[in-house]
């Protein structure tokens, strides 16, 4: 494709002024949204981690790509942008591969992680060798309701858990122990990290274990085992390559995924489903949830919808689409 660099800087400081109310409250924001090209921009305090979404760019091109975004960003904010990394991320491409990030700006010096606070509460953020930085930007509320929940105490089980981040949202909101699941033994490192910083924060003892594996599997396990948890958060991809080689496809699998999710929650308990990808609605998610809830005599829900900020994400597809259910 041609770029044409002139309408992209604009759009870029457009963007990035739009988006002044968030960035001065919060160290991670999504600063630009394929407005004009198909890139995601999400800054984290002075850092950029770019998500190219388009036919692979030439190394002319990165550099161009780099330059507007320092001369946009020394505009715009106060203090200059230290490094940005670039991950090239075709939109049908399942498979990662280390070299798929770079450094665009910055270079060898630059930080690998970095710190960064929400809500206050740490996440680390990852620059290089990973498919996303850490952080699901459009989960922001997502997270808040969560650590504001005010439980008194109580098991959560946080399923495709990615970088625990909802997990640990969760504890913080008044639960004791956590389960969190996900198959990607790399990422499970990256949520002990995480828990280590939260710990921090916490004014009581909180407890976490982590299970490498596929989350469907340990649902059936610990149905079997008649485990139960008081708050359930699931939020699968769209699309997952399972080690069997089939892909997990959560239009297909996501009736099975809630009335399984159900089966391990206590009475009174918390539920949260979310997915990103069009088709799956508000309104399908609930619909499953009480008719499962009917069955296994869980009672009615009330429900909390959540999607991301219209502002922030603005043309995206579909977009994240997430229901809370409190049995109480
Ligand atoms: C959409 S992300 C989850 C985001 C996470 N809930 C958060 O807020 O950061 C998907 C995660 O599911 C994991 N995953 C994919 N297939 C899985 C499976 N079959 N079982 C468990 N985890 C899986 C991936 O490794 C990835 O970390």
């Amino acid at each position: 494709m041609t770029i044409d660099f002139d309408r992209f800087q604009k759009s870029l400081l457009d963007s990035f002024c739009k988006r002044e109310a968030l960035w001065k409250v919060h160290d991670a924001v999504r600063v630009y949204d394929e407005s004009a090209l198909p890139l995601v921009i999400e800054k984290f305090k002075d850092y950029a981690f770019l998500t190219w979404r388009g036919e692979v760019l030439t190394q002319f091109e990165e550099q161009r790509l780099a330059h507007n975004l320092k001369t946009v960003w020394s505009k715009v904010f106060d203090a200059p942008i230290q490094a940005a990394s670039l991950l090239h991320r075709p939109k049908a491409n399942l498979a990662f591969k280390e070299s798929d990030t770079r450094w665009i700006l910055g270079g060898v010096s630059a930080e690998r992680s970095l710190w960064v606070k929400e809500w206050g509460l740490p996440y680390q953020i990852r620059f290089m060798g990973h498919a996303h930085p850490g952080l699901f930007l459009d989960h922001r509320e997502l997270r808040r309701l969560l650590s504001e929940e005010n439980a008194d105490g109580g098991r959560v089980l946080n399923l495709f858990a990615f970088t625990g981040s909802l997990g640990l949202a969760g504890l913080h909101g008044g639960y004791e122990s956590l389960d969190q699941v996900d198959i990607s033994k790399p990422n499970l490192e990256w949520i002990r990290e995480n828990f280590r910083e939260h710990t921090k924060v916490h004014s009581c003892e909180k407890r976490m274990q982590v299970f490498a594996g596929d989350a469907e599997f340990f649902i059936q396990r610990s149905i079997k085992r008649e485990e139960k948890y008081d708050a359930i958060f699931c939020d699968p991809p769209s699309f997952a390559r399972k080690k069997t080689g089939e892909v997990f496809s959560v239009l297909k699998s996501y009736p099975t995924l809630i009335e399984n999710c159900l089966r391990l929650l206590n009475q009174e308990g918390l539920f949260m489903f979310s997915a990103n990808l069009e088709g799956i609605t508000h309104a399908l998610i609930e619909g499953e949830v009480n008719k499962f809830a009917r069955i296994l005599g869980l009672g009615r829900p009330t429900f909390k919808r959540l999607s991301g900020d219209k502002d922030e994400f603005e043309s995206s597809k579909g977009g994240m689409c997430g229901v809370i259910a409190k049995f109480r």
